[in-house]
């Protein structure tokens, strides 16, 4: 399969483009800053710029696009909103479109702030969305629009995604920040009232390639199957890499101030990506024994 992977330098876009590699799959990434060092050729795209995405298209025919690139930065969304909404908003359905004419797959990522969080059950994919901050709005934006342009699209809602990044081979997402803060020797306050399903990236780009190879459309839910508070998770992060876990503190969302608004319960149900392939998502645990692992090992 020929993949078009667009965001790769990001976390998620290189742990696709290493995985579809590592699985035989020829692949072009595509950077917008820095150009990633990954087994695979990369150019450069702002995924704004349709027509020079259009020209990468007919250059490299691929069956499948991938979009990994996004403005993900929630408290910038909220400063800088039009930028958002071009990025996370508009521009998909633009690509999507492109590869909708030429019968090429599409995939967009997408994310549980989609949510208001006002539920105490996990969300499922036909939950209403209603976002609460403009990132939610503009990548819930962002679905609309790849589903009107491109009707057998496959989206893939995440979870705060963390993981191993495919390049530098360093810790992104919330554990990078937690095991940061405990090396300097900080308090780490982590919230009790906010719940999440954290997604591991390596664990996504896997599942999001199985769906592809699978010809799945629609959308699906894509996390770990248990349901945490980040206080859990930080718990769950120490004890993987053994680390002391007496700098942790109970926090709650009231005593941070920040400028986007955040869902405090968007755990995903994962049941329909589990019963289209037959197998149970990872628990935590496992998801914290495979970073361990990852950087026992070195991984590129
Ligand atoms: N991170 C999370 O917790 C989380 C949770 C749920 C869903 N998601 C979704 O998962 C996807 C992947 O996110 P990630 O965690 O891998 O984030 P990431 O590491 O920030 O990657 C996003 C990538 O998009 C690129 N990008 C930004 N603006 C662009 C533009 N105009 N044109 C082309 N590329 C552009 C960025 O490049 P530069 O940095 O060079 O600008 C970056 O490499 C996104 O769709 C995100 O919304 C993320």
């Amino acid at each position: 399969m020929q993949l078009l992977v667009t965001g790769a330098g990001g976390l998620l876009g290189s742990n696709i483009v290493s995985t579809a590699v590592q699985a035989g799959h020829d692949v072009l990434g595509t950077y917008h800053t820095d150009k990633p060092d990954l087994m695979a050729p990369h150019r450069r795209l702002d995924i704004t710029h349709h027509e020079t995405f259009r020209k990468l298209v007919n250059e490299s025919a691929p069956d499948v696009v991938v979009n990994c690139a996004a403005m993900t930065d929630v408290d910038s969304c909220e400063s800088k909103p039009t930028h958002a909404e071009k990025v996370n908003g508009q521009a998909p359905g633009n690509i999507a479109a492109i590869c909708a004419e030429r019968n090429i797959a599409f995939v967009q990522v997408s994310t549980d702030y989609v949510f208001d969080g006002k539920r105490e059950t996990k969300y499922r994919e036909d939950i209403t969305p209603n976002p609460i901050q403009t990132y939610g709005q503009t990548k819930l934006t962002g679905e609309r629009r790849v589903f009107e342009c491109h009707p057998s699209a496959l989206i893939i809602r995440l979870s705060f995604v963390y993981g191993v990044h495919e390049d530098t081979s360093d810790l992104e997402g919330f554990p990078a920040w937690v095991v940061s803060r405990l090396g300097t020797g900080e308090e780490v306050p982590l919230f009790v009232d906010q719940h999440i399903t954290p997604t591991r990236a390596g664990q996504a780009a896997e599942t999001i390639l199985t769906l592809v190879s699978d010809d799945a459309a629609g959308t699906y839910h894509i996390a770990c199957s248990e349901c945490v508070t980040p206080y859990k998770f930080g718990e769950g992060i120490c004890n993987q890499l053994d680390i002391d876990t007496s700098l942790l503190m109970e926090s709650t969302t009231a005593d941070v101030s920040r400028s986007a608004s955040r869902p405090t319960h968007t755990c995903l149900d994962v049941d329909r990506v589990e019963a289209r392939l037959g197998r149970p998502q990872p628990d935590l645990a496992e998801d914290l024994q495979a970073i361990r692992s990852s950087l026992e090992a070195g991984v590129r």
